[in-house]
């Protein structure tokens, strides 16, 4: 019998049970410790933005991130449309509305000629949002330089979210350090995991203390329970946080593995009448966190869902790409400006068995199945 193939499973490195028998027995059993101190230094050093908080998870981190730059009720806040909706769920938990943004196909992330246009468009109509939210897709970075331009232009504050793509890079930036602020997921199908858990990183002290005095239930520092206004219970516990410094210790490797598994793919499945991947855009270098690529039915004689079907039948998982959220009943309110890109990459987009220990055998068994047309 052979086992199922997951689309993005975690990988342990053999060394957290050890860490967290230490958090363990060390007593600090709680949402704050050593372990979450020294996560919270050694992401913030790895990812080269000075101030970071650990929390419960990215969409904590989202959540935070928009309340710290003060969004609120009668706020918008732009985004991709080609996202989780994680992304967009903070920012109605922070009362904002949404607008979504279309992709480009140079990096399947926020068109940045899109993006300069319409914020020109708005600053005429005095419609500029308060917050733009730019997405690291799959782990490949957006084009930031042109995104932070027209951002900074208009005063617009930059989070990014780089949920999917600790590890990438942009013009030799890592992800991550590219926002004014920035969310991490350690989430279990993550590159690296805390089994649930996100961090928020800034530019500012002030944003980071103002984000952890919200995660920590809004107590102020008095002896007694003080609460001016509502706080969250948003912070990642000492016992995950030793998990999670277990995990980033192998980043590097996974990074390397995740790349490997998409350049076989590809190497294997490139040539499938119909069939691109997910392109690696000049200007960064992705980890391939989950390797995509889209089918065109015309050509190739049949669609995405056909191949996932295939592979779900012999207990292989893969997915289509995100659905744009523009398209979801949840925002079927929301304005979208252009669309069609993502449509498209939803239309036709599937992601592959991606996860950082799956083994050359298991690989050769997803490239034979989708190339085992009926
Ligand atoms: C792009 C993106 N943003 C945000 C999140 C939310 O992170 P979490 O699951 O840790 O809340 C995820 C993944 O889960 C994601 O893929």
């Amino acid at each position: 019998m052979t086992a199922r193939i997951y689309l993005s499973p975690p990988e342990l490195t053999g060394r957290e049970l050890a860490m967290l028998g230490e958090a363990v027995a060390s007593g600090w059993i709680a949402p704050l410790g050593p372990h979450v101190d020294a996560f919270e230094a050694e992401i913030a050093r790895r990812v080269g933005m000075p101030h970071a908080v650990a929390l419960s998870s990215g969409t904590a981190a989202l959540h935070l991130a928009l309340l710290a730059l003060g969004v609120g009720r009668g706020d918008t806040v732009w985004t991709s449309t080609l996202t989780f909706a994680a992304t967009a769920n903070a920012i109605v938990y922070a009362g904002a509305v949404p607008v979504f943004v279309d992709s480009d196909r140079v990096s399947w992330n926020l068109d940045p000629g899109l993006v300069t246009d319409e914020l020109e468009r708005a600053a005429r109509s005095n419609t500029l949002p308060k917050a733009m939210i730019g997405v690291d897709l799959y782990g490949q970075c957006a084009d930031w330089e042109p995104i932070l331009a027209a951002c900074r232009r208009h005063g617009v504050a930059v989070i990014e979210d780089a949920a999917e793509a600790l590890g990438a890079t942009y013009r030799g930036r890592p992800a991550g350090s590219l926002g004014d602020l920035s969310i991490l997921s350690f989430n279990g199908n993550k590159i690296i995991t805390t089994s649930g858990g996100g961090m928020l990183l800034a530019t500012r002290r002030a944003w980071i203390d103002r984000a952890r005095h919200l995660a920590t239930q809004a107590r102020e520092p008095v002896r007694h329970y003080e609460h001016k206004e509502i706080g969250y219970n948003y912070r990642l516990s000492n016992l995950l946080a030793a998990v999670g410094r277990a995990q980033l210790a192998d980043l590097e490797r996974r990074v390397e593995a995740r790349r490997a598994i998409q350049a076989r793919y590809r190497a294997a499945l490139g040539e499938l009448p119909g069939w691109s991947f997910m392109p690696e855009a000049s200007f960064g270098c992705a980890t391939f966190w989950l390797t995509c690529a889209t089918i065109d039915a015309g050509v190739s004689g049949e669609t995405r869902d056909d191949v996932i079907d295939r592979l779900a039948a012999v207990d292989i998982e893969a997915r289509p790409v995100w659905k744009p959220l523009h398209l979801q009943p949840a925002f079927a309110e929301a304005r979208v400006l252009r669309g069609q890109i993502a449509e498209q990459l939803f239309r036709d987009g599937l992601c592959l068995p991606s996860g950082s220990a799956l083994t050359h055998r298991d690989q050769d068994r997803v490239i034979e199945i989708v190339r085992r047309r009926p």
